[in-house]
């Protein structure tokens, strides 16, 4: 997207503001499918939570995408897209059994990430298909908080037991249709993924009525110019060969099935906020804008470093600043960063604002959730509205003190 778009939408919609570029979003999405064309069936699940506003999913499930939900909401979320059920992976983990049984009277397919929970959902359940997340004991991801499937992660089912699994399965006669694994985000190295799949390839030939196989993601984006990225054409080419020798070896075409969030909507995503004031201090030049980590977390909580440029003056000098927000407790979101001279009133945009952003804001001190809008060919569309102070009361209730 061009400044000027950016700029006219924090002019016509307020800020802080969150912009998604639909047509970056599409071509990411046919990226990824042309990366694996040499797999016969394909299936991307866009992971809902890194997104969640309906009408990204709705852009994506009419590209063919289906949806990997985490939560009953999320997968309520995506039925009201009116993609079919079937679509929908549902791959919760520590939720209760009876939260499983709704998804699946939603019709939905259930992964499961614990023996405890498989062998009672197969006692009650033994006719629904199910697909199984082991934990591969891999250490992959950006940082501890994201990478999930190390020895003592919570995620997934261990591969060392296996043999608890399949006696499980055997004594339940249930019916195991798939096999998934998520190591973790931000993963550089492709040699990751090819040695994983090499994991998943072992436990799912304990299975005889496999469907598909899942790889989860963990695909890293660039941040900035020049920086690291999974190559995902390098990636598909080989990863495409192994898995469809494990195809001919296991005698059936299964679907190889992934569940980006990051890949596919990160880089569409810009955040708008204002300069409400440049402070000087004895060491630095703190750039105070109108926002917080109640609108923006990533920086704060993983460490995340969002490009950050001044759109009003692109062209001025850079200089040296702070990025600060205005919650009342340490909210930085850039330490010593430069950036085009700023004036107070300045509209600075947050680059790869698309995942993990909003849909991890909150109401932190009391501050409404920013609006979204979607860019769609050439056109800006309020997708979500600014909240106000209803919104902020709405299910608070006064009793009589
Ligand atoms: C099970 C699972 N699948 C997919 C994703 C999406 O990962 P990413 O946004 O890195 O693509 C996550 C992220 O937390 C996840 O936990």
């Amino acid at each position: 997207m061009k400044n000027k778009d950016l700029l006219k939408i924090a002019e016509e919609f307020g800020n802080p503001v969150y912009v998604y570029d639909s047509e970056k979003i599409i071509a990411q999405y046919k990226r990824l499918t042309n990366a694996f064309k040499q797999v016969k069936n394909l299936k991307v699940n866009y992971a809902v939570k890194a997104l969640s506003n309906i009408n990204v999913l709705k852009l994506l499930t009419n590209e063919g995408s289906g949806l990997d939900t985490v939560s009953i909401q999320e997968v309520q979320l995506g039925l009201k897209t009116g993609i079919a059920p079937e679509k929908i992976i549902f791959t919760p983990n520590g939720v209760s059994i009876s939260e499983i049984e709704e998804a699946v009277k939603l019709g939905v397919q259930i992964n499961i990430d614990n023996l405890s929970v498989l062998e009672q959902f197969g006692s009650k359940h033994p006719t629904i298909p199910v697909c199984i997340r082991i934990n591969p004991h891999i250490m992959a991801g950006g940082n501890s908080n994201i990478s999930v499937g190390h020895i003592d992660s919570k995620f997934g089912i261990s591969i060392h037991q296996m043999p608890h699994l399949l006696r499980i399965v055997e004594n339940t006669g249930m019916n195991i249709n798939g096999i998934h694994m998520h190591t973790g985000s931000d993963i550089l190295d492709i040699e990751v993924f090819l040695y994983a799949s090499e994991i998943l390839f072992e436990a799912a030939e304990n299975f005889k009525n496999l469907e598909f196989l899942d790889f989860g993601s963990g695909f890293k984006v660039p941040y900035h110019e020049n920086d690291i990225e999974t190559n995902i054409e390098e990636l598909g080419e080989k990863l495409s060969k192994k898995f469809n020798a494990f195809c001919k070896k296991y005698g059936k075409e299964l679907t190889l099935a992934f569940e980006p969030g990051k890949f596919l909507v990160s880089e569409s995503g810009f955040f708008l906020v204002k300069v409400n004031s440049i402070k000087q201090t004895t060491s630095t030049v703190f750039a105070q804008v109108d926002s917080g980590f109640n609108h923006l977390i990533r920086p704060m909580l993983y460490g995340s470093k969002h490009e950050i440029v001044n759109i009003t003056h692109p062209t001025k000098n850079k200089r040296f600043y702070s990025v600060v927000g205005y919650i009342c407790e340490t909210d930085t979101f850039a330490t010593n960063k430069r950036i085009a001279e700023i004036t107070e009133g300045d509209i600075l945009a947050f680059k790869n604002a698309g995942a993990y952003c909003f849909s991890m804001a909150s109401n932190y001190n009391s501050r409404f959730r920013p609006a979204e809008v979607l860019w769609h060919k050439g056109e800006a569309k309020l997708i979500r509205k600014r909240e106000t102070f209803e919104d902020l009361i709405a299910n608070q209730v006064e009793v009589e003190l």
